[in-house]
């Protein structure tokens, strides 16, 4: 007779059926964790920048950093918008933690695709809302604490 597998069990082999699947249809394994465990897909508890942009998909996406020092300590995300997006946002604000300002500018969409070990084609501008969104999320930070 067949062992029985507890709850825990199931879930994880249910959750492994999905990630091999979702990998087999275009997204890397660092996407698939991203998108089925969302860590940093939440308002930061402390934060002081935040940045909002509408993709031309009509999806939105949002971020919060809280800066300290010129390192970003803390960074999430929220989204309207498909998996990719998901996966994009929480690598951006994966990617920017420990990063100086300067350094986090320079996460672009090739750098998150990468990091991610990609997503489908036509993920590529998911990762572009979830870099200008980054960007436009420094820049408020810039904007209320570096001026003249
Ligand atoms: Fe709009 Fe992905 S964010 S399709």
């Amino acid at each position: 007779m067949p062992e029985e597998l507890d709850e825990q069990e199931k879930e994880a082999k249910a959750k492994e059926i999905v990630k091999q699947f979702m990998m087999g249809n275009g997204y890397g394994a660092a996407a698939v964790d991203l998108i089925m465990d969302p860590v940093d897909m939440r308002i930061c508890d402390y934060h002081n920048a935040f940045g909002i942009i509408d993709g031309y998909c009509g999806d939105t996406m949002m971020m919060w950093i809280q800066v300290e020092n010129g390192i970003i300590v803390d960074a999430s995300f929220n989204t309207d918008g498909c998996n990719d997006s998901i996966a994009a946002g929480g690598m951006a604000t994966k990617l920017a933690k420990g990063k100086t300002l300067d350094q986090a500018m320079e996460i672009d969409a090739e750098v998150i695709l990468e990091a991610l070990g990609g997503i489908p084609s036509e993920g590529g501008h998911c990762a572009e809302l979830a870099s200008n969104t980054l960007r436009v999320t420094i820049s408020d930070y810039r904007y209320n604490n570096e001026q003249a």
